[in-house]
């Protein structure tokens, strides 16, 4: 395996068995392909092509402007198509990265024919899309549900199918590639469209009292058409955990790809609703915390706040489209000291925040942060976080109030401390007993 980045520092860097991003298992995994010998890294482009039977574009399509941005796939389609001009052996593109429907067959394939001078047919073309968690990625590359091959033709079914049969037990499904990558852009708007369909419940208990979304979504997700039985047990995890409430999704992907799913749809004459709800939801979900706050602490000017986490997940230091930046800008805006932590995130956070409102300070230890506080708002579920006992809030901050915007904390613990409780799908002042589901 070759892999080609233009960054000579990337280049060096895994070459030098280092990993290049945070991701758990990524080192590990890096050091014993490369002491088997298995990968290199380069940024001859020319050599890893000339030397291989598939290139995998796997460059990034960011979202600007109000719609996807194709350059770096345009960019990288027309050096590979230069290259197979020369190159008498039959070769497959590949694309890993997440595009609309018909940009393979109709963008990347019209760059490679003009720019090869030769058709689909005597070079291959596929889509294969990666349906990867951050902060998770190594185990579900190594245990995937389902692996989703796009091809043109037979033939370079049949090279794409070579590099993963008999490797994973996960069924292997051929379709066109229109529709490997509408699978990818559909999964990825369900699972978010869950999390909005989660909160927009959660904003309607908060307002009926007396009712926990979260003892209601997971009695829902028990039924067993969407939760099917093995055996006795029926809990498909993954499927109660997208309908968990919180604070709004983030990262870069289901912003991104749900907003490139409406735009694409747009464009072919179709506005889709339930997509643009999913989005506007989750817009104002973060917001919708800091008013709750606000409705509980009065006015905010000049209070200290403390915010526990800035990635858009635990396991990562990735903060795009990140719940806790909104929130952040939010309290900023109505005069908070913001005093905001994470074990790992802050430098990415620093380059998207206000560095220079000397309201803001970022830190990685939560006890400096909650240190006389007025009130702490969850956004991360970091386990340093979640383990955060009631005496500590009680023993740093000033008349503590917690927002539980991740539903971690007991809020029957934390009552009986003295602290106020505000959490996501629970009435501010709503008491209600949990019992949890028993099976
Ligand atoms: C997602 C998809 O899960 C993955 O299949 C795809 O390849 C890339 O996009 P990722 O962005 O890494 O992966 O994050 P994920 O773990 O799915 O979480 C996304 C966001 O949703 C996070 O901000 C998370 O906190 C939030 N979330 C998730 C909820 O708010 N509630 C939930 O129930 C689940």
């Amino acid at each position: 395996m070759i892999c080609v980045d233009k960054r000579e520092d990337i280049v060096r860097r895994i070459n030098n068995r280092e990993a290049t991003i945070y991701e758990p298992g990524l080192q590990v995994l890096l050091e014993q392909v490369i002491d088997k010998g298995k990968l290199s890294a380069t940024s001859d482009l020319r050599h890893a092509v000339m030397n291989s039977d598939v290139s995998i574009i796997a460059v990034g399509t960011p979202f600007g402007d109000g719609r996807i941005d194709l350059s770096y796939i345009i960019s990288c389609t027309t050096e590979i198509g230069e290259i197979l001009r020369e190159k008498s052996k039959y070769h497959v593109v590949c694309v890993k990265s997440t595009v609309a429907p018909t940009t393979t067959d109709i963008v990347v394939k019209s760059i490679l024919e003009t720019v090869s001078g030769k058709k689909v047919g005597e070079f291959g073309l596929s889509m294969n899309p990666e349906f990867l968690r951050e902060g998770k990625a190594v185990e579900d590359f190594i245990n995937p549900d389902r692996i989703v091959i796009g091809a043109s033709d037979n033939k370079s079914f049949n090279v794409v199918n070579r590099i993963y049969k008999g490797y994973f037990k996960a069924p292997i499904i051929r379709v066109n590639l229109r529709t490997a990558e509408m699978i990818k852009y559909t999964s990825n708007a369900l699972l978010a469209t869950l999390i909005s369909y989660a909160n927009e419940i959660a904003s309607i208990c908060e307002e009926t009292g007396g009712v926990d979304a979260r003892e209601v979504l997971e009695s829902v997700t028990l039924d067993k058409r969407f939760n099917p039985k093995v055996g006795k047990h029926l809990i498909n995890p993954e499927m109660v955990s997208y309908l968990r409430v919180g604070c709004g999704f983030g990262g870069s992907c289901f912003p991104k790809d749900v907003k490139a799913l409406i735009s694409f749809s747009a464009g072919k004459g179709y506005e889709p609703q339930m997509l643009e709800s999913t989005m506007s939801i989750n817009e104002t979900q973060p917001v919708r915390l800091v008013n709750r706050l606000e409705k509980t602490i009065g006015d905010l000017d000049d209070k200290k706040i403390a915010v526990l986490g800035l990635a858009f997940k635990p396991d990562t230091d990735d903060v795009r489209e990140s719940p806790a930046l909104i929130i952040i800008r939010e309290l900023l805006r109505k005069k908070a000291k913001v005093f905001a932590v994470d074990p790992i995130a802050v430098n990415n956070a620093a380059m998207m925040l206000p560095m220079d409102a000397d309201e803001l300070v970022l830190l990685t230890d939560y006890k400096v942060a909650l240190q006389n506080a007025n009130a702490a708002i969850l956004v991360t579920s970091w386990p340093e976080f979640v383990c955060i006992p009631s005496y500590e809030f009680v023993s740093l901050m000033n008349k503590p109030i917690l927002v539980d915007g991740r539903r971690v904390y007991d809020k029957k613990t934390m009552e009986n401390a003295g602290i106020s409780y505000v959490g996501v799908g629970l009435e501010d002042t709503g008491e209600v007993e949990n019992h949890g589901y028993q099976i």
